[in-house]
């Protein structure tokens, strides 16, 4: 067990998950709990410090999420951030209250540079060129330090109350316009709360506070790191599984991937991993992950491919109700993953690739449990016969997930992978799938992200940085939709390709990318004359919610 861990107490809030991975990115390590914790469970852990987050609800409402007083008094270094800050001052005493308007989004504030929480904020360029000693009139009525102590920088705000009375002890280090406490600290108790979100992006020096909190307030080291994750796993997987027998479903998705070098590494051929090719995968595929995983790649392991797209194809005929064919997709994956393992014998362990947000939202973590309303092909088959599961990347986030990834010798083109659907092109193709209409996606989807992956090099050699437009996801679909079309002199009643790309941060909301039109046109250009059976390309412009990033 890593001694150096920070608490992160979960109120609620949207950006919750992000707070522990920016703790994770300053090479400490946290979890995250439910606020209904029992204080002596807190304490049992024995954290070098506590976050305590943002959260929708407003601290002076009956019933609204709490924490005892007590809480304040354990003598480790506290961070309340927006809910958790205003909490901290209402149960000290001091006073939240509704604004008259919300701020939200990214906002001039001016921070005391004295402060232990702003040590080394201060020196990017964009927002401090607007000077410091230039204020609005409501800037000078929230002024609460000297001039020559204070810097400008951009924080994320989004908040309807504040704190209106600091609680007894506390000194304001930091405002805005709209509010007098954007920051607050109490030394001596070694309390601290701040209105905004360091963990977003926006808040240019987010990293910088949070660094400055759990390295040098809370006096964490910085021992979690991905190089001593890899051997810590290794010794401890060996332990666990000794001379016996283990089975992975490899998807040749990122988590199943590293999973597999990972388990390589430490018990070799004591690992058998078996890959369900649905036909249902991007083109080529299932050759790259059989070159990386199989008998010629670079792992030592037994590697088990079963090309299973002919049975796919007729389990799915006539079948164009989308949750109806996820579940074929699912069901049919259990039925050969037990074939394969009742070929293989009786095994000790089944290794599963659940990650530390899996976790979490499944409600074993903090509060904000989003229930996950699709699955993966994996599911849990109930007739492999096996002792016992091992889920050796259950404290990763993706992003260390890659790391270790990396760290393993994965090639650098699967770890930085984008999400890929364990259904597959099954929900990227409305209405019914056949081998016909996954040729046409797969090589429009092959076209999209080639011209997309050039334009993106492009940009950052001439401009030697990333194009904001570029997608977090992006692919092509299938609409069921055939239209009428004239190719050279020939009327053409062919099928119509969508394409998706969207930018977000989480996947559960997101928003359509700015791909430039030059690029669009040469896709669309060239899937119409390389793909036989398309005659018309869209660009689909929604944002999630109200659609879905999938077509289904
Ligand atoms: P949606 O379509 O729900 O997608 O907006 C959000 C993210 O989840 C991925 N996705 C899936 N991933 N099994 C998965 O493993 C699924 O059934 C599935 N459906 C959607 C999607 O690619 C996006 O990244």
């Amino acid at each position: 067990m890593d001694k150096e861990k920070v608490l992160v107490i979960d109120f609620g809030g949207q950006y919750n998950q992000l707070v522990a991975r920016r703790v994770r990115e300053c090479n400490v390590y946290c979890e995250i709990y439910s606020y209904k914790t029992p204080l002596d469970k807190i304490k049992e852990m024995n954290p070098m410090g506590i976050i305590l987050t943002g959260g929708p609800n407003s601290v002076y409402v009956d019933g609204a999420p709490t924490a005892g007083k007590e809480l304040f008094e354990i003598g480790v270094p506290i961070l309340g951030l927006c809910y958790g800050a205003q909490l901290m001052n209402h149960v000290l005493g001091g006073e939240v209250k509704k604004a008259e308007a919300r701020e939200y989004g990214k906002t001039r504030t001016l921070i005391n540079k004295k402060s232990v929480l702003f040590e080394n904020v201060g020196d990017s360029i964009d927002p401090r060129e607007s000077y410091a000693d230039v204020l609005s009139e409501k800037e000078r009525n929230n002024k609460s330090f000297d001039e020559k102590d204070t810097l400008v920088t951009q924080v994320w705000m989004s908040h309807f109350d504040y704190i209106s009375k600091m609680a007894e002890g506390f000194e304001a280090v930091a405002y805005t316009e709209n509010c007098p406490v954007a920051a607050a600290e109490n030394i001596e108790k070694k309390l601290f709360a701040i209105q905004f979100h360091p963990e977003v992006l926006h808040t240019l020096d987010g990293t910088t506070i949070l660094y400055n909190f759990v390295r040098n307030i809370c006096g964490c080291t910085g021992t979690w790191r991905m190089d001593t994750f890899v051997e810590g796993a290794v010794k401890s997987i060996s332990e666990k599984v000794g001379n016996g027998k283990v089975l992975l479903a490899l998807s040749g998705g990122v988590d199943s991937s590293v999973l597999a070098a990972l388990l390589s590494k430490a018990i070799g051929k004591q690992l058998t991993c078996v890959f369900v090719d649905h036909g249902l995968l991007r083109k080529d595929e299932g050759d790259e992950v059989e070159k990386i995983f199989g008998e010629e790649g670079q792992f030592n392991l037994n590697f088990i491919r079963v090309n299973a797209a002919e049975r796919y194809y007729k389990k799915l005929r006539g079948i164009s109700e989308p949750e109806q064919k996820r579940k074929i997709i699912g069901e049919e994956f259990i039925r050969i993953f037990e074939e394969e393992s009742q070929k293989i014998g009786k095994v000790d362990f089944l290794a599963q690739g659940t990650i530390y947000p899996d976790v979490v939202e499944s409600g074993l973590g903090g509060e904000s449990a989003v229930i996950k309303s699709h699955h993966n092909v994996g599911g849990l088959p109930d007739t492999v016969d096996f002792k016992d599961i091992i889920e050796p990347l259950r404290d990763l986030f993706k992003d260390e997930v890659r790391k270790v990834g990396l760290e393993l010798g994965i090639p650098e083109k699967l770890v930085f992978r984008q999400p890929f659907p364990g259904p597959g092109l099954g929900v990227r193709i409305v209405g019914e799938v056949t081998a016909d209409k996954v040729r046409i996606v797969q090589e429009a989807d092959h076209i999209y992200r080639e011209e997309i992956d050039k334009a993106v090099e492009e940009y950052k050699i001439i401009y030697r940085t990333e194009p904001e437009w570029k997608p977090d996801q992006y692919f092509a679909a299938l609409t069921n939709m055939r239209s009428v079309g004239v190719m050279g002199d020939e009327r053409t009643y062919d099928y119509a390709i969508a394409l998706r790309a969207v930018n977000t941060i989480d996947f559960m909301t997101a928003e359509a990318s700015g791909i430039p039109f030059n690029v669009l046109q040469t896709v669309m250009s060239r899937i119409i004359n390389e793909v036989r059976g398309v005659n018309r390309v869209f660009y689909d412009l929604t944002s999630k919610p109200p659609g879905t990033i999938e077509m289904e």
